[in-house]
């Protein structure tokens, strides 16, 4: 049987949060658009759409922000509310059990409120139904007894906007997607912009970190701010039980080489799921579940949080008859890849 892994959640490079994230980035957590780093064309547009609506004294539309997680979905909502000087709510798909929970929180809203729903997609669709008319005409539409004998009736809501975050847009229901007004991407993070944000970060945490260092720890954060200031956190750790209280490259490396997480951010379960193909199915293709039975990783797993990264990297390639691990992971893993020929 092999190695079970610890619960994918608590990989230190994994971008969905974990437990301790939570303090640490809301002390990092830029308040305004101009302390916001990257995603130029974004805040760009926000900041056109806040500003004409604050002109305009009006509350702005329903926005919709899709993106990978970490990449600052939840923050960029904060921001908003900040810049326009509205009260936040938030709240999430899987938390609105039952219609009642949302009418609820609907009928505690103040004129210009922000209600911010994280995992929107994961909204039950009675719950879904109630948002309708809530978005579209600031109405809740409450049933009232049953069969033919049921009547509706219509309560008045104050105007408020609504921030849904999702991973990915196409996860939303055709009408819920429709209702809002405005719809922004958020990308992974070019290297640079990691690089600010881990030295703002630092200064903020009170550590001193070397250009070289806060360069080598962006290299090693898959593009994600979450996961940029996770690591930082694990190298001061580091820095400050074997350094000298300065952040240099040598602590830095000395600190990835003990947490096992390589120049492109990859940890030890992402390389034996390419080691593993590579040497039991040849570098693929093999099928999800059989390299899930070859990993002792679910499948699910495989496919959902290993995978995306792999591919984004051009290490993994998924076809019809199974994943095949490319030239690119062979190179990186230092590896060579063997021809069939050479197999027989
Ligand atoms: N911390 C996390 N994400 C950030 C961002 N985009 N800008 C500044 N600080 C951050």
């Amino acid at each position: 049987m092999p190695n079970q892994s610890p619960p994918t959640n608590n990989r230190l490079i994994s971008p969905i949060e974990r437990q301790g994230d939570e303090a640490l980035d809301l002390s990092l957590r830029p308040k305004t658009l101009a302390e916001y780093i990257g995603q130029e064309k974004l805040k760009e547009n926000l900041q056109i759409t806040i500003t004409a609506a604050k002109k305009r004294q009006e509350t702005i539309e329903h926005v919709l922000l899709y993106g990978a997680p970490g990449l600052g979905k939840t923050t960029l909502a904060h921001v908003i509310a900040n810049e326009i000087g509205a009260n936040i709510r938030v709240t999430s798909g899987p938390a609105i059990e039952k219609t009642g929970d949302l009418a609820a929180i609907l009928t505690n809203l103040e004129e210009g409120d922000i209600l911010f729903i994280d995992e929107i997609h994961r909204l039950h669709k009675s719950v879904e139904e109630i948002l309708y008319p809530a978005m579209e005409d600031y109405a809740l539409d409450i049933i009232m007894g049953k069969g033919p004998s049921a009547r509706t009736l219509r309560l008045d809501l104050p105007k408020f906007t609504i921030i849904g975050a999702t991973t990915l847009a196409s996860l939303l229901s055709a009408p819920l997607r429709d209702r809002f007004g405005i719809t922004h991407h958020l990308n992974f993070y070019e290297p640079q912009d990691l690089e600010k944000i881990i030295n703002r970060s630092a200064h903020i945490l009170g550590i001193k970190i070397s250009t070289e260092a806060a360069q080598e720890i962006a290299k090693r954060s898959r593009r994600t701010p979450r996961i940029a200031n996770r690591l930082l956190k694990r190298v001061r750790d580091y820095c400050e039980v074997k350094g000298d209280g300065t952040i240099s490259l040598e602590d830095a490396l000395a600190a990835f080489k003990l947490l096992e997480v390589d120049v492109l951010g990859l940890d030890l379960i992402d390389r034996r799921i390419l080691q593993t193909i590579i040497d039991k199915f040849q570098g693929g293709p093999v099928g999800l579940n059989t390299l899930a039975a070859a990993t002792g990783e679910e499948a699910d797993t495989i496919e959902n949080v290993y995978e995306p990264y792999l591919m984004q990297l051009g290490f993994l390639d998924r076809s019809a008859r199974g994943r095949l691990v490319t030239i690119r992971a062979y190179q990186h893993l230092g590896l060579k890849k063997l021809e069939t020929k050479q197999l027989i």
